[in-house]
Order: C-alpha cells, then structure tokens, then sequence
C-alpha cells in the first residue's frame, strides 16, 4: 500500500469516532485532509466542525461543512488529527504542518483525542522529527538560545527564504536532533520559556486512541 493509501484507510476508520448531531474538532495535515473528504460524505449528520488552521477551515468550507468558532462551542466529544510522530502511549511531536498551537487548543475542549496516522509515525522514542516550537516573533532569538540548552539544534522555519508566519502571526523554531527521553517534563520546561506560546510536543494531554495504517490494516491503539 502507498502511504496515502494508509492515510486514506485512517481516515475512513477515524469516521466512526464522529458523533451525529455533534460538531467535531479537526486537525491539519494531509491525513487530515483525507479526513476531511471522508466527512464530507456525511456532512448531514453532523452539525458541524471547528477548524485548526485557516486551510483546514477552507477545505471544510469549501466542502460544505459548517465551521464553527472555538469561542461558540463549549464542549466536544472528538478531535482528530495526524501527527508527526506518536508513541504507543500517545505522546506526540506536532506541527510540521506549522498549525500546533491551534492543534492544541482545540484538542483542549475534546473529550478524546483521535490520532490518524500511516505506520512510519509510530515510533519508541519522540525527536528523530524536528520537535516545532511556536514563538513570538520579537523573542525568537531569545527563545532559540534557551531552547539550545535542551541539547538540540534551534533553527528558524524558513518559507521561500523568509521566516514561516503562522496562521497566529508567529514564528517557528525547529528543534533538530533532540532526544526526548521524558516528553511531559520537556513539555512543561518549554512552555515555560517567556517568549513560547506553544511547543509541539503533546505528551500531558496526548492521544486517547491512535489509528495507525499498517499494511495489514489499521490497527487501534490505545
Ligand atoms: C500540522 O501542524 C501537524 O501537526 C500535522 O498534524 C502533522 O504534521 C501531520 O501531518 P501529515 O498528516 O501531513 O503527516
């Protein structure tokens, strides 16, 4: 199977997590992308979706799907997301998509959080994938210099040679060749750094399930 086949057989399995009548949180991504195609077929029984990013909100749109302001919906039963890498216990590095500190205020109203993914994300220890830092534009050196501290390589995203601006305005430093060894005590030290609004590490609040795409089918993590 191709990669976008198994993101294509996560997607399909993540329909089943939807409530009907409900609005349901989603993520960013290409696999969330064939998510969003897959809820498109059954747009009339949902009431509608809350967006984390600007593309995913004009993908929605454009497929008819309401799209609902966070400040408008008090609770949520289901988030689902890809990742860009995740541990058999739910702990994720995300954002290479650059869409993390929406990600995850969203995934914060969600009762559960369903993570679709092809089977390369699967790994035993988070880092090998640059770990994405989201920052305030004003402190980004700053912030790169104490985020060196942690061991890794701190290096500004760049697109068509000038810093990356997130959907919020920000930058993104990428942190090159950590190890992670504890991803909820990293998650906290970075998140207190001034400077930081969101780290892409989701390892406090992780996956409650994962759907991973194998070649022997999608298998359920919990
Ligand atoms: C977006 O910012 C990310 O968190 C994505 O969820 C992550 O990069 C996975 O993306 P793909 O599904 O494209 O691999």
């Amino acid at each position: 199977m191709t990669q976008d086949e198994l993101k294509l057989a996560v997607a399909q399995a993540a329909i089943h997590y939807v409530v009907e009548g409900e609005i349901v949180g989603v993520g960013t991504g290409s696999t969330a992308n064939f998510f969003i195609d897959e809820l498109a077929k059954i747009k009339h029984k949902i009431k509608g979706a809350v967006a984390s990013s600007e593309a995913t909100a004009e993908r929605l749109r454009g497929h008819g799907i309401a799209v609902f302001d966070l400040n408008q919906v008090e609770a949520m039963s289901v988030y689902i997301d890809g990742a860009d890498e995740i541990t058999a216990q739910g702990a994720m590095i995300k954002g290479g998509g650059a869409a993390l500190t929406r990600e995850k205020i969203v995934a914060s109203v969600a009762k559960q959080f369903v993570c679709i993914a092809d089977g390369s994300k699967l790994v035993n220890r988070l880092g090998r994938f640059p770990l994405p830092v989201e920052v305030i534009p004003m402190a980004q050196a700053v912030v790169a210099r104490k985020l060196s501290a942690f061991g890794g390589e701190a290096r500004l995203r760049l697109k068509d040679g000038v810093p990356l601006i997130t959907d919020n305005g920000n930058y993104i430093i990428d942190m090159h060749g950590m190890q992670i060894e504890d991803p909820i005590a990293l998650e906290a030290e970075i998140n207190n750094i001034v400077g930081v609004v969101t780290v892409g590490l989701f390892a406090k609040q992780g996956a409650d399930v994962c759907l991973l795409g194998t070649a022997e089918g999608v298998k359920t993590l919990k």
